[in-house]
């Protein structure tokens, strides 16, 4: 199994880490546009093989994209991240280019390849890579609603003083701080609705700081995270390759499902080796489809921007 991670910056080296400590694949190219960054990073990554226990090889490449030939999947981190006060649809200028760039510069060394979209505006450039690059439905695949899950469970566990592993939780919608849609009255405690643990008010306050998730971090670091972003990464690189079949809300292109059509957004999918297996409807409250309509409409107006920058 190789993956190749295209931007050597903090999301990128981290998705990289993440990948090679969970030692699924065989090897991981890390590639970026500046001048032996992604062979620097992949060789102090490759210094903690022998102490975190991974045999996964982790190579570096200056924008030579035949280092990432017969990649089975590739993530896609490239661009400029936010800066404090910034939403992450003020990046589209910039980063539509390269995006578009990257993912047709990917298909060609690896004609098979599954996509993962990371760089923001995350559901826009994952539209975008469905249009430079043509490929089907199921192999391009934009990353957010499984890091916004993560910062969901982040936040109950928080309010409930409980451990993140006793909470079940998903967000969907598109992945900006308004277009975030967590699903609260889905979320438990083992089970049991996490209404039954804490008020309405906590809930609502639990919902709103999932929401700006991102925002506070950019604000707190200077610079969007990292962590969570590569983490949440992994996680879906490895039920791609491991064929696992979990379940994590994931940007995709809806033809139709849950009454939307023409656009890329977060919504619960299977992944397995040949990417999304399935995109599962879920039933939602009439307030539930209603916020998810109004994130739509959200994406689309940044979906039409990109006219506007290509
Ligand atoms: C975030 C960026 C990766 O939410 O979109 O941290």
């Amino acid at each position: 199994m190789k993956v190749t991670v295209v931007g050597a910056g903090a999301v990128g080296a981290s998705c990289a880490e993440y990948i090679a400590i969970k030692n699924f694949a065989s090897e991981v190219v890390l590639l970026d546009i500046k001048e032996n960054y992604a062979e620097g990073k992949a060789m102090d990554l490759m210094q903690t093989a022998s102490l975190n226990g991974f045999d996964t090889k982790i190579v570096g490449s200056t924008n030579d994209y035949s280092k990432t030939s017969g990649s089975d999947i590739a993530v896609i981190t490239s661009g400029i991240p936010r800066k404090p006060g910034m939403t992450r649809e003020e990046l589209i200028g910039i980063n539509a280019g390269i995006v578009k760039t990257v993912a047709t510069s990917l298909v060609a060394a690896s004609p098979n390849v599954i996509l993962i979209i990371v760089s923001n505006p995350m559901d826009t450039m994952t539209y975008l890579a469905h249009q430079a690059t043509g490929l089907p439905k199921r192999r391009i695949i934009g990353m957010g609603g499984a890091l916004d899950s993560a910062r969901f469970k982040y936040r109950l566990a928080e309010a409930l003083d409980c451990p993140q592993s006793d909470i079940n939780g998903m967000v969907i919608g598109g992945h900006s701080d308004k277009g975030m849609v967590p699903l609260t009255r889905l979320a438990t405690r083992n089970s049991v609705p996490v209404s039954k643990f804490i008020s309405d008010e906590r809930l609502n306050e639990v919902l709103e700081a999932t929401k700006v998730g991102g925002a506070t971090l950019t604000g707190m670091l200077g610079t969007s995270a990292w962590y969570a972003p590569g983490a949440a990464v992994s996680s879906l690189v490895q039920s791609i390759a491991c064929d696992q079949k979990k379940m994590f809300p994931c940007s995709s292109l809806l033809e139709g499902e849950y009454g939307l059509n023409d656009l890329c957004i977060g919504v619960p999918v299977i992944l397995g080796s040949n990417g999304i297996e399935k995109i599962v409807e879920i039933e939602l409250s009439e307030a539930e489809q209603n916020k998810l309509n109004e994130s739509a409409e959200g994406v689309k107006a940044t979906n039409a921007l990109l006219t506007q920058t290509s």
